[in-house]
């Protein structure tokens, strides 16, 4: 804005100026005579000159446009004091006869003197001249001589041969010559006929000996030099009342008295006048020794009297090029930049560190998964899924990033069930499908043993009525199980647990016991390699939303080898499930099996647990309990009220009939599974032909191992709860050791 102001302002006061001093003269006064300008304090006409001395009167010749100084023709002349003017020549020319003649030549500079500048020359053989000043009030004569015989050879040299020159001392006023001759002959004169002597301003004339010497008269005027200046005092002398204008110094004269004048740097005009110097505009001027300086980056800002380099902000000028660098922050408020970079530099430190500890950590982690799939027998399950049967076996192999994933970190809320065995979580595949991922308990490496054959026992059992397994993760400290999603509990929990109810009818029991004795009769006889359970009891048992049974838990179970009846083992089972003769011998059978079902029968038809410490001694077991009392012919005692009806007292009876024969001390005496598993179908048959009401379909058995159809189970809707091992803490007493 201000600005903008001062631009108007330099405007409106440029306008009055012209009108006042019209350029370098003052208003109304001539500027020009011919080529040269006129300016102040030099000037034409009256009241356009400086007139206290009477000396800058000038005159110009209209017809001729030339300029004098008195007589003497103006060339041109300087604010700085210079007047160069013509001067003419001063010659002598000799008759035969005649030697010598004298001819003076005078001239009135008025107040101003000859400048040091000058030289005082003649030319001419045998000549002489000299000239004769006012030197500081005393009258001064200097002058040269010349010889010469023949026509000089050398060009341009003024040294005496034929041409001679001396200085004058400045302050010279009032300018006489003269010039003689001596020893002048014929031969002389006829290539030198006159003698000249002059003033000249050095380097103005150059001789030429052939030329000059025989006619001289071609060149009849001189530019000689004259000093000015502005009174006779000093710039101290005259104050503030020399006539140097704004924006002007006043300078001592050093040629002679008086002063001179001279704008100020940065402005330029006649400083004789009072606003001549006027500000020069370095930033737009065509003259080269105003432009301004700014280099490159940097941008011109013109001020009165000089200019700026300005530079964009976070630059600064660099003053040696003029150019424009990064800004350097003062050292006080150094400190911010350097906190940055401090800080900058630290985070990027700490966060080269965390990334190499995270990779690190990763590579860690890596082994350490590496090294739990060797310790939780993934080299065995590898080994055992190549080597042994059949080829279509597939377990699906999870990451434990994945489990993780599933579990939502093994989130308590997705805890379905803890137990002795470990811990069952609910898992959401990428899929979107729902599975139980059984993670065990910290066990010895005796379990993981137990654990893979879990896993190789499932992967060859596709049987509508036995838990799916999908797949393991052995990435984990402790192995992970994949299982389809169960989600109506165990058996156990139906029938003395949380969820039982009075909906688990006869029919229902019957159709469950059924399933489970149609499911171990297949794992004993139909699969390729007879599977024993080794651990069947209701907790074992899972129930689906239609109350299917699903066998599960196959931890402990075992694969025999067809040319073998029974296997020696450790014994292991459950309190109240585990075969006695088992138990005593180590020798292990399908007979197990059998007894362990005979017990599930009994609990199914009594609604009493297996073993029952809180119960009288004598019906504290239940076997024992059931058997004594069917013997003893009171069995309405045991059985569950809510089982018998008027119209199934004959189908309890069998089915009471056959539990007590599965639970025969002697393995041999029992009856196998196939033959359990048809006498109780056949009771269910005889009783739905009987009343027709039960719709529920056959189970099917696939009858071949489809450990490819576990896999893709994943994406079946239809899969539901796995709780194998809610409330398993109760009744897992393990028997051996
Ligand atoms: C003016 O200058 C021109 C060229 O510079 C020159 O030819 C001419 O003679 C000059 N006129 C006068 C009057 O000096
Ligand atoms: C101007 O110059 C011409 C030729 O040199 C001369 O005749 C005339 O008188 C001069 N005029 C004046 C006013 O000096
Ligand atoms: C200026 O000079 C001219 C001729 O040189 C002369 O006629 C005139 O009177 C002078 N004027 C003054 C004020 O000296
Ligand atoms: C004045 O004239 C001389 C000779 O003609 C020349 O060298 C000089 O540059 C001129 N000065 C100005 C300021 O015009
Ligand atoms: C030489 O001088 C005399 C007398 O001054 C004169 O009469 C004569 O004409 C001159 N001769 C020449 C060649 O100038
Ligand atoms: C200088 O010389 C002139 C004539 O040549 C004479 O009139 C004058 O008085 C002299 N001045 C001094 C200071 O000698
Ligand atoms: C110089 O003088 C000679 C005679 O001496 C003449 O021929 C010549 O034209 C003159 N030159 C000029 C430039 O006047
Ligand atoms: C200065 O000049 C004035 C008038 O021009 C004159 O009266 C005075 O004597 C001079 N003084 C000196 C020291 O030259
Ligand atoms: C010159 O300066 C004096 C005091 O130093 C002052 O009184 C006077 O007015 C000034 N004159 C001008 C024209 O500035
Ligand atoms: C200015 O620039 C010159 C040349 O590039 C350099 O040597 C000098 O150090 C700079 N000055 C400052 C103050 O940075
Ligand atoms: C620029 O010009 C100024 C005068 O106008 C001068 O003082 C300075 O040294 C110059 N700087 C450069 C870099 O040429």
């Amino acid at each position: 804005m201000s600005k903008v102001l001062g631009l108007f302002l330099v405007a409106i006061f440029s306008i009055a100026y012209t009108q006042l001093v019209n350029g370098h003269s003052l208003r109304g006064c001539q500027t020009r005579c011919g080529n040269v300008s006129i300016e102040y304090p030099f000037g034409i006409s009256t009241g356009c000159y400086y007139a206290v001395h009477d000396s800058f009167n000038l005159t110009c010749n209209e017809t001729t446009n030339e300029l004098f100084f008195g007589n003497m023709q103006v060339v041109n002349y300087s604010h700085s004091g210079e007047l160069r003017i013509l001067m003419s020549r001063s010659y002598a020319c000799y008759n035969r006869t005649r030697v010598a003649e004298t001819i003076s030549y005078n001239t009135n500079l008025r107040s101003f003197t000859f400048s040091n500048k000058n030289r005082f020359t003649a030319v001419g053989c045998n000549t002489f001249a000299f000239m004769t000043t006012i030197f500081e009030d005393r009258n001064y004569s200097t002058g040269c001589l010349s010889t010469c015989d023949s026509i000089p050879k050398e060009n341009g040299v003024c040294s005496g041969e034929g041409c001679c020159h001396t200085s004058v001392p400045k302050r010279s006023k009032r300018f006489i010559i003269r010039s003689s001759s001596f020893d002048r002959d014929a031969s002389v004169n006829n290539f030198n006929p006159c003698s000249y002597a002059f003033l000249v301003e050095e380097g103005m004339f150059s001789f030429s000996p052939s030329q000059d010497l025989q006619n001289l008269r071609n060149f009849t005027k001189f530019p000689v030099v004259l000093d000015w200046s502005i009174g006779n005092q000093t710039c101290k002398q005259v104050g503030n009342t020399s006539i140097c204008g704004q924006n002007s110094v006043c300078l001592d004269s050093t040629t002679r008295d008086g002063y001179n004048c001279k704008c100020k740097a940065g402005y330029d005009g006649n400083p004789y006048l009072q606003e001549g110097c006027q500000d020069i505009n370095e930033c737009t001027t065509s003259s080269a020794i105003h432009k301004h300086n700014c280099s490159g980056s940097s941008t011109c800002e013109n001020m009165m009297g000089h200019f700026l380099c300005s530079c964009s902000s976070g630059f600064e000028l660099n003053a040696t090029t003029n150019g424009c660098m990064r800004k350097h922050k003062p050292v006080n408020t150094g400190w911010i930049p350097i906190l940055l970079g401090t800080t900058v530099g630290f985070l990027a430190i700490l966060l080269v560190v965390i990334c190499v500890q995270q990779k690190m950590k990763h590579m860690k982690s890596i082994e350490l998964r590496k090294q739990f799939f060797e310790q939780n027998g993934g080299g065995m399950l590898r080994l055992r899924l190549s080597g042994a049967g059949p080829s279509n076996v597939d377990v699906k192999i999870f990451t434990e990033e994945g489990m993780k994933e599933a579990t939502n970190g093994y989130d308590e809320s997705r805890i379905l069930g803890q137990g002795g065995q470990g811990t069952v979580y609910k898992g959401i595949l990428p899929d979107k499908s729902v599975v139980a991922i059984k993670k065990s308990r910290l066990g010895d490496s005796s379990q993981v043993e137990q654990f893979i054959n879990e896993v190789l026992v499932l992967s060859q059992i596709n049987h509508r009525n036995v838990v799916r397994l999908l797949g393991c993760c052995l990435e984990t400290e402790v192995p992970l199980l994949v299982y389809e999603f169960i989600n109506s509990g165990t058996l156990y929990d139906r029938l003395h647990g949380s969820m039982s109810d009075s909906s688990m009818t006869w029919e229902h029991r019957l159709r469950i016991a059924v399933e489970i004795a149609g499911t171990l009769a297949y794992l004993h006889s139909s699969a390729s390699i007879p599977i024993i359970h080794r651990d069947v009891k209701t907790a074992n048992i899972l129930l689906d939303e239609n109350l299917t049974a699903k066998v599960a838990d196959f931890r402990d179970s075992r694969l025999i080898p067809m040319d073998k009846e029974q296997l020696t083992t450790m014994v292991q089972g459950t309190l109240g499930y585990l075969d006695p003769e088992y138990y005593n011998t180590g020798l292990l059978n399908e007979k197990s099996d059998v007894y362990s079902f005979g017990v599930v029968l009994m609990e199914l038809l009594s609604g009493q647990k297996a073993l029952c410490f809180e119960k009288p001694q004598q019906s504290k077991h239940l076997v024992n309990y059931f058997a004594s009392a069917m013997k003893e012919n009171r069995l309405h005692e045991v059985i569950d009220e809510q089982v018998m009806k008027e119209n199934n007292q004959r189908e309890i009876h069998e089915a009471a009939r056959i539990a007590v024969e599965c639970t025969r001390l002697m393995g041999e005496e029992r009856p196998r599974m196939k033959e359990v598993a048809a006498q109780l179908e056949a009771l269910r048959v005889g009783k739905t032909k009987d009343e027709g009401s039960d719709q529920y379909p056959e189970p099917e058995v696939n009858e071949h191992l489809v450990g490819v159809e576990i896999l893709s189970a994943q994406g079946d809707t239809s899969t539901t709860g796995y709780d194998s091992i809610k409330n398993v803490t109760m009744l897992n007493i393990e028997a051996g050791r």
